[in-house]
């Protein structure tokens, strides 16, 4: 997401007016979505994300929005009057009970797409370190007891195993974490015979590595760890522009051959007045042979003005207002005058998995490895997650034990140099601002030390 910040206006103030409604289960009114090739289906129609990022407040000081319920009824009928039939939320409180937030939506036609960390639960990418530190047993049974709180409902989309955690050219180290989570979560969805949620990473557009981002994310052998869909939040559409100027032609070009949807996890460059005319050509055959759609950023503003709606707080009476701004308008109207290709839009059906790419100044990756699942994680496969701990937990980051084993990365380059920069790395806890892979593996030279004294 684009440097959230926090308002904090929409505080706990508000009037539980539906305390007293029962939570009902979701009444299975959608069609679940499955993936088939590189397209989303629900049941025999292509399924395109038509959607909008929906998280009120901003994520630093993140609330639950399925839990405010009457928010939530007044937000889902502007979600209907725009036309969407996606959300995404970027945190949840996974101990709470989710039937009627999630009713509301799928009546409303709507399907959720849900990050499945959150600010305390998630890989630290800050050093090597870090990364491997917080791949741990605590910070799994969170994102598992996600899971168990939202496998049930049928407009449960999809869950994103991870977002913008490469953000740098220097932190593709973390892409083998990354990639583990998304087994794991497949992995457990297996094992307590849930429903096939589709899961996938949600990238940065770090133009110098997005392309490895994705072949990544869907090469090797094991299909439990490629992503089931790759998305990657797009603001080269600026208005005033078009399907060339945007370069979303060659984008469409360059991953002809992915063979599972790709979708934009956000858009909505907001440097000039936003014509949303990435509506038109995001929804055209231009695209739709490549590309699922993707989720406008955001519903609510917040600090850095994304929004398409301002909400404000009464001080003295807690009241929350809600008003449609010109944004709001517009993109209605680009929705209403854009409908979906007939047809199946010229998706592909079959494909094949990508070559996994090689390291370079960009990609600091040196092999196919992954981290094995933490030891401590074992047991949820087989008796479930249990208690979700929700925002009130302390945090994954430095919690329980970690994985034991390392990425693995090519002895051709693992000699020279690495023991003294992982002292360095080591001490100063933070630190390499250079590309070269033996960096890369200096540091986990350090982790190895780091992991070995715990
Ligand atoms: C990447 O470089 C920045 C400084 O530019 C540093 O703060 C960060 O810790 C580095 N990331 C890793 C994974 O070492
Ligand atoms: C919406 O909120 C922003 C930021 O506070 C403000 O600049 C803008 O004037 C508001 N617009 C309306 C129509 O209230």
């Amino acid at each position: 997401m684009k440097s959230f910040a926090t308002l904090a206006l929409i505080g706990s103030s508000a009037v539980p007016a539906f305390a007293s409604i029962l939570p009902r289960q979701s009444n299975g009114k959608l069609e679940p979505v499955e993936v088939r090739g590189n397209a989303f289906f629900a049941g025999d129609e292509r399924f395109y994300v038509r959607g909008l990022a929906y998280q009120p407040g901003g994520a630093a000081d993140a609330k639950d929005p399925l839990l405010n319920l009457e928010q939530l009824a007044e937000d889902v009928a502007n979600f209907k009057e725009l036309g969407v039939n996606t959300i995404r939320i970027y945190t949840v409180d996974n101990s709470g009970n989710h039937d009627e937030g999630m009713k509301m939506l799928a009546d409303a036609g709507i399907y959720l797409t849900l990050d499945a960390n959150t600010p305390k639960y998630s890989i630290n990418r800050e050093t090597m370190d870090t990364t491997h530190r917080s791949y741990n047993d605590v910070y799994l049974q969170n994102v598992f007891a996600t899971i168990d709180t939202f496998a049930k409902y049928d407009n449960m989309l999809a869950f994103f195993s991870g977002n913008e955690v490469i953000n740098m050219k220097n932190n593709t180290g973390a892409a083998p974490y990354i990639k583990a989570v998304t087994r794991d979560m497949k992995k457990y969805m297996a094992a307590q015979n849930y429903r096939k949620i589709p899961v996938g990473y949600s990238a940065a557009d770090v133009a110098e590595n997005i392309y490895q981002q994705a072949l990544f994310f869907d090469c090797g052998n094991d299909e439990d760890a490629r992503g089931d869909f790759f998305a990657f939040n797009d603001y080269s559409w600026c208005d005033p522009s078009d399907f060339k100027t945007s370069g979303w032609d060659k984008k469409v070009e360059l991953y002809k051959d992915y063979p599972v949807p790709i979708f934009m996890s956000e858009f909505g460059c907001n440097t000039n007045e936003r014509k949303w005319g990435e509506i038109e050509a995001l929804y055209s055959t231009d695209m739709t042979s490549v590309y699922s759609g993707g989720l406008v950023y955001e519903y609510t503003n917040e600090a850095n003005l994304y929004g398409l709606v301002n909400k404000t707080v009464d001080e003295e009476t807690g009241e929350i207002t809600t008003t449609l701004l010109d944004d709001f308008n517009a993109l209605k109207e680009a929705y209403a005058a854009t409908p979906n290709p007939s047809g199946d839009g010229g998706y592909k059906k079959n494909g094949t998995p990508s070559k996994c790419p090689p390291a370079d100044d960009d990609w600091e990756v040196e092999s196919a490895d992954l981290p094995k699942m933490p030891a401590g994680a074992e047991k949820f496969m087989k008796s479930g997650a249990g208690q979700a701990v929700g925002l009130a937990g302390d945090g994954s980051h430095f919690a329980g034990e970690p994985s034991e084993s390392m990425v693995k990365v090519s002895e051709a380059s693992s000699s020279g140099g690495a023991d003294e920069e992982g002292e360095d790395a080591d001490q100063e806890g933070a630190g390499f601002a250079v590309q070269v892979p033996f960096k890369l593996l200096s540091l986990i030279g350090a982790i190895a030390a780091f992991a070995f004294m715990l």
